[in-house]
């Protein structure tokens, strides 16, 4: 097995089940149905690594505003002062500009000295490319110039909760996604429970079964010792 350096999440429990982190300048797929945490994951991903591994982070937003994103966050996590120091820079694009968004990504990264970018989500670029050809242009273009600018990077793409199975929604994600992380949430009795699945990752070994995880105190928490069991069919994907 090669050693490609890692890039640590951060997230308690889930870089020892990738072999010490995310390959290093590689582009994740952070798939997932609506609210199973898609973008609390993402900003801890650049909160800790602006705050413990000194890699500065560009959280590019699609879909909520900066203030949004702040409000709705479920830590107490000073964002600002990272934001004041420049070890992140949250931004959202007007999503009916995309035309400049390869500009902006590139000088938002020279400007932040970036070295893990996170797009949420590329399903929002849907509401405002007409053509899925575009789209999956778009997205291919997006993934090309992270990749020149050495980044590690983070996308997120919303699937219905009911078919796991399909992870992307333009056909072309899973294709370019270097790997996919799944966030589940499963049906036990009248209730739903976080899960996470390494569900691919390119040149590395690592876990392929599904774990509970929960939104704690400080951070997402993920049970690594422990299955995920569902009620659901989930596991025959
Ligand atoms: N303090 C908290 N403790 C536990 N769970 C929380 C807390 N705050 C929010 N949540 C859960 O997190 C979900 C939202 O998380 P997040 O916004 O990261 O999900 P998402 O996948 O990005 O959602 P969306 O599909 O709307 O983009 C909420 O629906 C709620 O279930
Ligand atoms: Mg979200």
């Amino acid at each position: 097995m090669k050693n490609i350096p890692r890039v640590k999440t951060g997230i308690k429990g889930l870089d020892e089940l990738m072999g010490g982190g995310i390959p290093e300048k590689s582009t994740i797929l952070l798939a997932g149905g609506a609210g199973c945490g898609k973008t609390t994951f993402a900003l801890e991903f650049l909160y800790k690594g602006a705050k413990e591994f000194g890699e500065n982070g560009l959280f590019i937003s699609f879909e909520e505003s900066v203030t949004e994103l702040k409000r709705n966050l479920p830590f107490n996590w000073d964002l600002d002062a990272l934001i004041e120091n420049k070890k992140l820079l949250i931004v959202r694009y007007d999503p009916y500009q995309y035309e400049d968004i390869l500009d902006l990504i590139r000088s938002n990264v020279k400007e932040t000295n970036a070295k893990r970018v996170v797009i949420d989500s590329i399903t929002a670029l849907n509401l405002y490319v007409e053509n899925v050809k575009d789209v999956r242009k778009l997205i291919m273009d997006i993934n090309e110039q992270l990749g020149k600018l050495e980044c590690t990077s983070l996308f997120t793409g919303e699937i219905k909760n009911d078919v796991p199975q399909q992870i992307s929604r333009f056909g072309v994600e899973e294709f370019i996604a270097d790997g996919i992380i799944l966030l589940l949430l499963n049906p036990r009795g009248s209730e739903l429970t976080n899960a996470i699945l390494i569900r691919k990752l390119r040149g590395a070994l690592h876990d392929k079964k599904m774990h509970p995880f929960k939104i704690g105190e400080d951070g997402i928490i993920v049970y690594s010792k422990e299955e995920a069991l569902s009620e659901s069919k989930v596991h025959s994907f």
